[in-house]
C-alpha cells in the first residue's frame, strides 16, 4: 500500500499495535518525504514557472490543511490512536512535522538544482547552479558595471605642484613649517617689530598674545635658516590665515608659496632671472615680467613683480584693468637683520626671497573670478579641473 493509502486508514486497520510498529511506520513516512524532496530539487532544467509549480505541488501534497498527508496522519493516526501507543504516535508525529517543514516552498526553491545556460558574448557556457535561488533570468554579464567616480587633485593643489616642479628642477627643496606660529617667527624675526605700523599690514588671527595663525609663509624662512644655515635654496608652500571677510578676492584661509635663495654673491639679478624664468615656465614663453619698487620689512630693497597680462598679451583688458600688467608677487633681497635673526652672517651671505598667492595664480591660470569657489567643495566646480 502506498503512503497515500496508508494515511487514509487508522493504525488499527494497518495492524500497527505497539511502539515498535509505530516507529517503523513513521520512519517509512519520513523516508518518503526525503525521497520526494530529493527527487524534486535535483530535477534539472525546467522553466521557472514549472519549477514554482512543482515546489508548490509538493508542499501542498504534504502540508495542505485540507487533504495534506500530515492532516490525514493527524486525523487518522494520532487522534484515533489506542491509548497505549498514543504517546509514541504523538512523539513521532512531532518529529515528522519538523521533517516536513523542509517542504515549505522557500526551502525547496533554495535547494532547487537547475542547469543554467548563460550566453557570454556569443559563447555558450553551461553552469550547474546548486543551492541558489534563481528568481530572474540569468545575469547578463555583458551589462556595464557600476562606475565609481574617480576623484582628482584640487585646482589649487595642481597649481602648487606645477610651481613646485619648476623650482625643484632648479635645485630648490620643499620646506614646511607650522600653521600655528609664534609671534616671534611670524613678525619679530622678520623685522616687523610690535610697535611698527607695518604689522598692521597683516590682519592677524591671534590665538594668544604670543601665538598666531601664521599670516604668511615667511616665518619658515627663519626656521629654515636656523635649521640648515647657508647656502639655502628652498620653496615653502602652505596655508596662511588672515582676519579677512570672505569676498571674491579674500579668504580667511589661503595658500602661499615662499621662495628663498641664500648663498655667497646672490644679487638682485639672480632674483630677476629666476622669477622671469619661472613666469615663462608657468604661463608660457611669451610672458614678460616687470619689477617695481615696493616695501616689505624683511627685504631690502623690495619689489613687486608683475607679469604681462596672460589674457590680452599686454594690450589691455578687463582682467589687467587696461594696464597690460598683472601684479603677482612680492620679492626682494633678504634684509641683513633677517639673515642675522636666522643665524646667518650677512657679511658672508646674501639672499633673495619672494612670496606669492597660489590661489591667485590658480584664479589667473583658470580664469576664475571668485576665490570662494575653491573652498566650497562644490563637485560641479571642482570636477572641471
Ligand atoms: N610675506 C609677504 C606677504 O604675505 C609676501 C612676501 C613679499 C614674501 C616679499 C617674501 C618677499 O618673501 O620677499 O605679504
Amino acid at each position: 500500500m502506498t503512503i497515500d493509502g496508508k494515511v487514509r486508514k487508522t493504525l488499527a486497520e494497518l495492524g500497527v499495535n505497539d511502539a515498535a510498529d509505530v516507529e517503523a511506520l513513521f520512519a517509512e513516512v519520513r523516508a518518503a518525504i526525503e525521497a520526494e524532496r530529493a527527487n524534486l530539487v535535483s530535477r534539472g532544467a525546467v522553466s521557472e514557472s514549472d519549477r514554482d509549480k512543482l515546489c508548490k505541488d509538493l508542499r501542498d501534497r504534504w502540508l495542505a490543511r485540507k487533504n495534506g498527508i500530515l492532516s490525514f496522519i493527524d486525523e487518522n493516526w494520532l487522534k484515533k490512536a489506542p491509548k497505549e501507543v498514543k504517546p509514541a504516535v504523538g512523539k513521532h508525529f512531532n518529529a515528522l512535522r519538523q521533517a516536513a517543514a523542509r517542504l515549505e516552498i522557500a526551502d525547496l526553491l533554495r535547494d532547487f538544482h537547475r542547469d543554467v545556460t548563460v550566453t557570454v558574448t556569443g559563447v555558450q557556457v553551461k553552469a550547474s547552479v546548486g543551492s541558489a535561488i534563481i528568481t530572474t533570468t540569468a545575469a547578463d554579464l555583458t551589462l556595464p558595471g557600476n562606475r565609481r567616480p574617480l576623484g582628482s587633485l584640487h585646482p589649487v593643489t595642481q597649481v602648487q605642484r606645477e610651481i613646485e616642479e619648476i623650482f625643484l628642477n632648479l635645485g630648490f627643496r620643499i620646506e614646511s613649517g607650522p600653521e600655528i606660529e609664534s609671534v616671534y617667527y611670524n613678525f619679530d624675526a622678520l623685522n616687523i617689530p610690535e610697535s611698527h605700523p607695518s604689522r598692521d599690514d597683516w590682519d592677524t588671527l591671534y590665538i594668544d598674545s604670543k601665538t598666531v595663525l601664521r599670516t604668511h609663509t615667511s616665518p619658515v624662512q627663519i626656521r629654515a635658516m636656523e635649521k640648515y644655515g647657508a647656502p639655502l635654496y628652498i620653496i615653502i608652500p602652505g596655508k596662511c590665515y588672515r582676519h579677512d571677510n570672505p569676498d571674491a578676492s579674500h579668504s580667511p584661509m589661503f595658500h602661499q608659496i615662499e621662495g628663498l635663495a641664500i648663498a655667497s654673491d646672490i644679487t638682485f639679478a639672480d632674483l630677476k632671472g629666476t622669477l622671469d624664468f619661472f613666469a615663462k615656465k608657468l604661463f608660457g614663453e611669451k610672458i614678460r615680467t616687470r619689477f617695481q619698487p615696493s616695501f616689505f620689512p624683511f627685504t631690502e630693497p623690495s619689489g613687486e613683480v608683475a607679469i604681462s597680462c596672460i589674457f590680452c598679451g599686454g594690450e589691455g583688458c578687463r582682467v589687467c584693468k587696461e594696464s597690460g600688467w598683472i601684479e603677482v608677487m612680492g620679492c626682494g633681497m633678504v634684509h641683513p637683520l633677517v639673515l642675522r635673526n636666522g643665524g646667518i652672517d650677512p657679511e658672508k651671505y646674501t639672499g633673495w626671497a619672494f612670496g606669492l598667492g597660489i590661489d591667485r595664480f590658480a584664479m589667473l591660470k583658470y580664469d576664475i573670478n571668485d576665490i570662494q569657489l575653491f573652498f566650497q567643495s562644490d563637485v560641479r566646480f571642482l570636477k572641471q579641473f
